[in-house]
This record gives C-alpha cells, structure tokens and sequence, in this order.
C-alpha cells in the first residue's frame, strides 16, 4: 500500500518510523510519502492560509498550494482521499477494513478552521475524496488522526502484524468489546483470575469470555448492542443478553427500558 501524508508540519508524521508501522514500511508492505504543504506554495513567505470570507475568527487554508501537493500525488488511478475533520463520518474498524483494502490512501492534513472548500469538491474529480473524524471533539489539526488511521489500517494489512490471530478476537471484531485478559501470577495483591481460565476446559472458557464481552459492551458501549442482529447470536448468549436486559424485538436486540422509554 502507498500512502501520501500532506501537512504543514510533516515533523508530527516521524512517529510512522516506529513500532509495528515503522517495521511495516521496513519491510516494504508500506511505502509512506510525508509532503510538506509549503514546498507547494507560490509565494516568498510559503503562506498557507488567509482570512474567512464571510467573516469569522481564525484563518483558512489557501486552495491553490493544495491542489498543487494534490496533484503531486495523483498518480493515474483514484486514490482515496483522506481529509480527517471534526465535520467527518466517523472512523470505525468497519472503515479500517475497507481502508485496507485500497492501494493508494492520500491524506490531507488541515489546520486552522479548515481547507477552502472548493479544494474537497475539485479533488473529486481525480480523488475518492473522505472526510474522516476521529470522534465528537476537536484536535488542532489533522496529524493526529493520520497517525491513528495509518496504525489502524496499516496493522490490518497481511504481515504487518506477526500472528494474525490477534486480529480475530479484540475488540470491535465481532462488533463487541473484548473479553478481559490476564496473565501470571494467578494470585496477586489477593486478586485472583477467574477460576475458569485455569480449568482448561476451552468449551467453558469461550463461553465465560464470551459472556464477559457482552457484560462489558452493555456497561461500557451499549449503543453496540443496540440494534445487533439477533441471527448472529447463540440461545446462551440470548440469556446472557436478557440478565442484561436485553430482548430481540423484531430480530434485533433492544433494551427493555431504553426502549420503554422512547
Ligand atoms: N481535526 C480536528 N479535529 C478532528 C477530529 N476530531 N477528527 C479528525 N480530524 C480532526
């Protein structure tokens, strides 16, 4: 996969040398371009921003330095194109997966109150264009989402994580969080693991995990169950779901009072 990265402060994007992303681009499953927006500018003090018309506070990302960057990495293909925002839809594994699945992801990284936008309708033209949010509040700018999404998407790509086992049961897999997780001494501080991870009984033990998702996904993000096709689930995790107060109306799960109430 080739990804472009455009920012102002190309220095933020050094953290994609390290760790797993960093051994990825090592071992040439990823080939990462980070372009400084400035070398694009047409003028002797490199200005990448101006006053909003209409009025308001702050400033405005200029339009032509960045269809300059742009074209720069067009390439002949549609690149998707990346722009992250507070404005966006926001990312989800579901989104890392299709992300995964390109072989060209451009991003353009805004600052300030944002890019002018005539640039986000003209790159259409050569780009799958996608505004993204990394949730409901507002960063500085968009590097730190570039680094969130390029970790996300890039660990899913084949090799870049060394047992792609780890893939299949953490969280958001399966559309739940994932089960708690222990390790040696059994025994600590007089805290003891649940008795069955030592039983080796692997039956008991999917399902004990199992049930700990729901538990946790209920209290922690209820809003993943609501709405969860009731066909992809098991009779046991059913009762499970109902002491959680759960019931399948019209074969999805719903919340007794949640639903109640509305
Ligand atoms: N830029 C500023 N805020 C952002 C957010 N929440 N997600 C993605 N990019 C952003």
């Amino acid at each position: 996969m080739r990804i472009d990265v455009i920012s102002i402060f190309p220095e933020y994007l050094a953290a994609l040398e390290l760790s797993l992303i960093g051994k990825a681009r090592q071992d040439g499953l990823l080939d990462v371009h980070v372009h400084n927006l400035r070398d694009f500018t047409l003028d002797r003090h490199r200005t990448v921003d101006d006053t909003p018309y209409g009025g308001g506070a702050g400033m405005v990302m200029k339009p032509e330095p960045w269809a300059q960057a742009l074209e720069s990495v067009a390439g002949d293909r549609r690149p998707v194109l990346i722009v992250p925002s507070p404005a966006g839809t926001v990312f989800n594994q579901a989104m890392a997966h299709e992300l995964a699945a390109e072989s060209h992801l451009v991003f353009a990284c805004g600052r300030y109150e944002g890019i002018d936008e005539r640039v986000i309708e003209w790159a259409g033209e050569s780009f799958d264009v996608r505004p993204v949010s990394l949730g409901d509040y507002v960063l500085n700018g968009g590097e730190v989402a570039v680094l969130a999404i390029v970790e996300a998407v890039g660990r899913l790509l084949p090799g870049v994580v060394g047992n792609p086992e780890s893939l299949v049961e953490e969280s958001h897999a399966n559309g739940l969080l994932e089960y708690p997780v222990y390790t040696k001494p059994s025994s600590w501080r007089e805290r003891d693991v649940p008795e069955v991870l030592l039983s080796g009984n692997h039956g008991r033990i999917a399902s004990f995990r199992r049930h700990e998702q729901f538990r946790r996904t209920a209290s922690r993000r209820p809003d993943l169950l609501e709405g969860l096709a009731a066909a992809t689930l098991e009779p046991a995790d059913l009762t499970v779901l109902g002491e959680l107060g759960y019931d399948v109306v019209g074969g999805v799960l719903a919340h007794r009072y949640r639903s109640a109430e509305l």
